[in-house]
């Protein structure tokens, strides 16, 4: 061992030893294929994942596409498949240029990293996604977070930041993925006709879930139009893996293309992914108002069981239900116990969230029934004991 090699050790030491011993440590457990758990922990939130349509649309393009994309998109990796992808993407939410990339987390960073500059001003909920938070800590520009879902608070910054001399952003998610909750679609398309800035909706985990034909949450509130990018993924209701970027101004998609790292410098999203999405959101599309008015039913059942067994549920229709206990040991407890029942749910602790705020997860999936419910609650109870 070196002298720069033992300097890191010990330097990385103290934080983990604190993590440990506050409880805070995220490890990782390797899951079997088949483990015969009710898992309540994924965001599979339309079952695809396992559908047979989808599996074969997967299959089908590794026959077809070969096992890997092999190169970066502009060095052979972008294939018609992606293309076809893109365009049932853009078509799905009705918007003129769309663009895929290999996950979420790279799609966030690289749009606010690469199109905000010094002199913009980004406004982002508190509790946007740290992909988001990313991008925009390296694009420059001055960002300022406002309270939670409070579009009163963004109201007033918007008229402070009136005079900017560069370009206004406003970043928020449309269902919030520790929290299931949602801004006012309506109220923030209003705030942008009032004070012209550059909406970005991230619909992570709002797709398929929203909407008529599922293209998500400003589908349902009737205002996709006023969407300046709206940022999906493809592996969560989807059941694939990849995520996806939607623009009205096909400069920014240029833009994306010839600036950002992440989506120049890495080899493109597998075909077998693309195949799976295509396929995916073809089922997604077919559920239809019906269908989805049966999920958000479901939802609603579901809050209502677990606010008859802990306070402070909220009501909501998203696929995610926030358990707030407070206490990190007393959530990993739970979770563990739940675990020993064969039900997982996340155990989701700071910094994923606020101090205090330690919570299940329990994410919400098509199909669940009356013996999951049922499972579900024994396991609750016996963790809360
Ligand atoms: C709101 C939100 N945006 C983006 C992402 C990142 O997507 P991906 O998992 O495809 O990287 C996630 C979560 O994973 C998310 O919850």
């Amino acid at each position: 061992m070196n002298e720069s090699l033992e300097r890191l050790l010990a330097r990385l030491e103290g934080p983990m030893r604190e993590r440990t011993e506050s409880g805070l440590e995220r490890t990782l457990g390797a899951r079997a294929a088949d483990d015969g758990i009710l898992d309540l922990c994924g965001n599979d939130y339309l079952g695809l994942s396992r559908h047979p349509a989808v599996v074969e649309g997967a299959r089908e393009a590794v026959r077809t596409w070969g096992a890997s994309s092999s190169a970066s998109p502009l060095l052979g990796g972008y294939k018609v498949l992606h293309a076809e992808l893109e365009e049932a993407l853009c078509r799905w939410a009705d918007f003129p240029h769309g663009l895929v990339w290999n996950n979420g987390f790279a799609a966030n960073s690289a749009l606010l990293g690469t199109l905000p500059g010094k002199d913009d001003v980004i406004l982002a909920d508190r509790l946007v996604h740290a992909s988001m938070l990313a991008g925009a800590l390296r694009s420059g520009a001055k960002l300022v977070r406002f309270p939670h879902n409070d579009l009163e608070s963004l109201e007033r910054l918007l008229e402070r930041e009136r005079g900017v001399k560069g370009c206004l952003w406003v970043a928020t998610e449309s269902v919030y993925s520790m929290d299931g909750d949602s801004p006012d679609l309506g109220r923030l398309a209003e705030l942008r006709r009032g004070h012209g800035f550059i909406w970005v909706l991230d619909e992570a985990h709002a797709t398929g879930w929203h909407g008529p034909t599922g293209a998500g949450l400003a589908e349902e509130a009737g205002v996709g139009r006023e969407v300046d990018v709206l940022v999906g993924t493809l592996g969560k209701a989807l059941g694939s893996a990849g995520a996806y970027t939607l623009l009205r101004e096909p400069l920014l998609r240029r833009t994306l293309v010839n600036h950002a790292a992440e989506f120049i410098y890495s080899t493109y999203l597998p075909p077998s992914a693309a195949g799976a999405a295509l396929e995916a959101v073809r089922r997604a599309r077919a559920l239809g108002p019906a269908g989805r008015a049966q999920l958000h039913g479901l939802s609603r059942a579901w809050r209502a069981a677990v606010g008859r067994r802990v306070a402070g549920v909220p009501d909501g229709v998203s696929p995610i239900i926030p358990v707030v206990l407070g206490d990190t040991q007393r959530v990993l407890d739970c979770a563990a116990a739940m675990r020993g029942r064969g039900v997982w749910v996340g155990a989701v602790r700071p910094p994923t969230v606020p101090r205090g705020g330690a919570r299940l997860r329990v994410s919400l999936r098509a199909g669940l029934g009356v013996a999951e419910l049922g499972r579900f609650l024994n396991a609750l109870e016996e963790g809360l004991r």
